[in-house]
C-alpha cells in the first residue's frame, strides 16, 4: 500500500499515551462500580445498570470502559449527528435511538469529549423525558474552557487545561485518526484552514 503515511507521522504532540488512557480507564472502571453497588438499592441482576454510548467516538473509550466495570450491566448506543461545520452550534439530531425503554433505569451515558456541552444537553434533556431512575454521565475528556452550557459530568477522564484540538482514542478529524492507540494533537500542515 504506498501513498499512506504511517498514522504516527501526523501527530505534533502526544497528549495522552495508550497506558495513560490504560491506567485512567481502569481507575474510572473501578469508581463507577462502587459508586453504583453502594447505591444499589434494589437487585442489580434484575435492573442492572444501562451504559449508553455516544457513536462514534465513544467507541473505544466504551470498549475499555465497560471491561473495567464490575457489576451486573447492559450497553446500547445512541448515535447524534454533529453540529460541525454547520452555521447553528445548538442543533443536534438523534441518527440512532436506544434499542429499548429506560424508564426506571440508571443510566450511565459514555461520551468522547464534552466541548460546547450542546450534544450531551441535548441527550440529556431528551433521557430525562423518559424517567430513568438515575442518569449519570462519563466522559474520556473535559474541556470546560469551551463551555457554553453548564452540563452535569459526573466522572472525567482527563481535563483538558487548554483549548486544543485533539484526536485519536475514537476522537476524528474529519473522520480520520479515530484508530490510534493515544491522544494527541495533529500536526499544523494536516489541519484544513
Ligand atoms: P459539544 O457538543 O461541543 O460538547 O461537542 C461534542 C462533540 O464534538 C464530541 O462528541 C466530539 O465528537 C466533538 N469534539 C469536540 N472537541 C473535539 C476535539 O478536540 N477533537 C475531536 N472531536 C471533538
Amino acid at each position: 500500500m504506498e501513498g499512506f503515511n504511517a498514522m504516527s507521522q501526523v501527530i505534533g504532540k502526544v497528549l495522552y499515551s495508550a497506558e495513560e488512557i490504560a491506567r485512567r480507564v481502569k481507575e474510572l472502571g473501578a469508581t463507577i462500580s462502587q459508586d453504583y453497588r453502594a447505591g444499589a438499592g434494589r437487585d442489580p441482576h434484575r435492573r442492572p445498570l444501562l451504559v449508553v454510548g455516544l457513536l462514534k467516538g465513544a467507541l473505544p473509550f466504551m470498549a475499555d470502559l465497560i471491561r473495567a466495570i464490575d457489576i451486573p450491566m447492559e450497553y446500547d448506543f445512541m448515535a447524534v449527528s454533529s453540529y460541525r461545520g454547520r452555521t447553528s452550534p445548538g442543533e443536534v439530531r438523534i441518527l440512532k435511538d436506544l434499542d429499548s425503554p429506560v424508564g426506571s433505569r440508571d443510566l450511565l451515558i459514555v461520551e468522547d469529549i464534552v466541548d460546547t456541552g450542546h450534544t450531551l444537553d441535548h441527550i440529556l434533556r431528551r433521557l430525562k423525558a423518559r424517567e430513568p431512575a438515575s442518569l449519570r454521565v462519563c466522559t474520556l475528556l473535559d474541556k470546560p474552557a469551551r463551555r457554553q452550557l453548564d452540563v452535569p459530568v459526573d466522572y472525567v477522564g482527563f481535563t483538558l487545561k487548554e483549548n486544543l484540538f485533539v484526536v485519536g482514542y475514537g476522537l476524528d478529524y474529519a473522520e480520520l485518526y479515530r484508530n490510534l492507540p493515544y491522544i494527541g494533537v495533529l500536526k499544523p500542515e494536516y489541519v484544513r484552514r
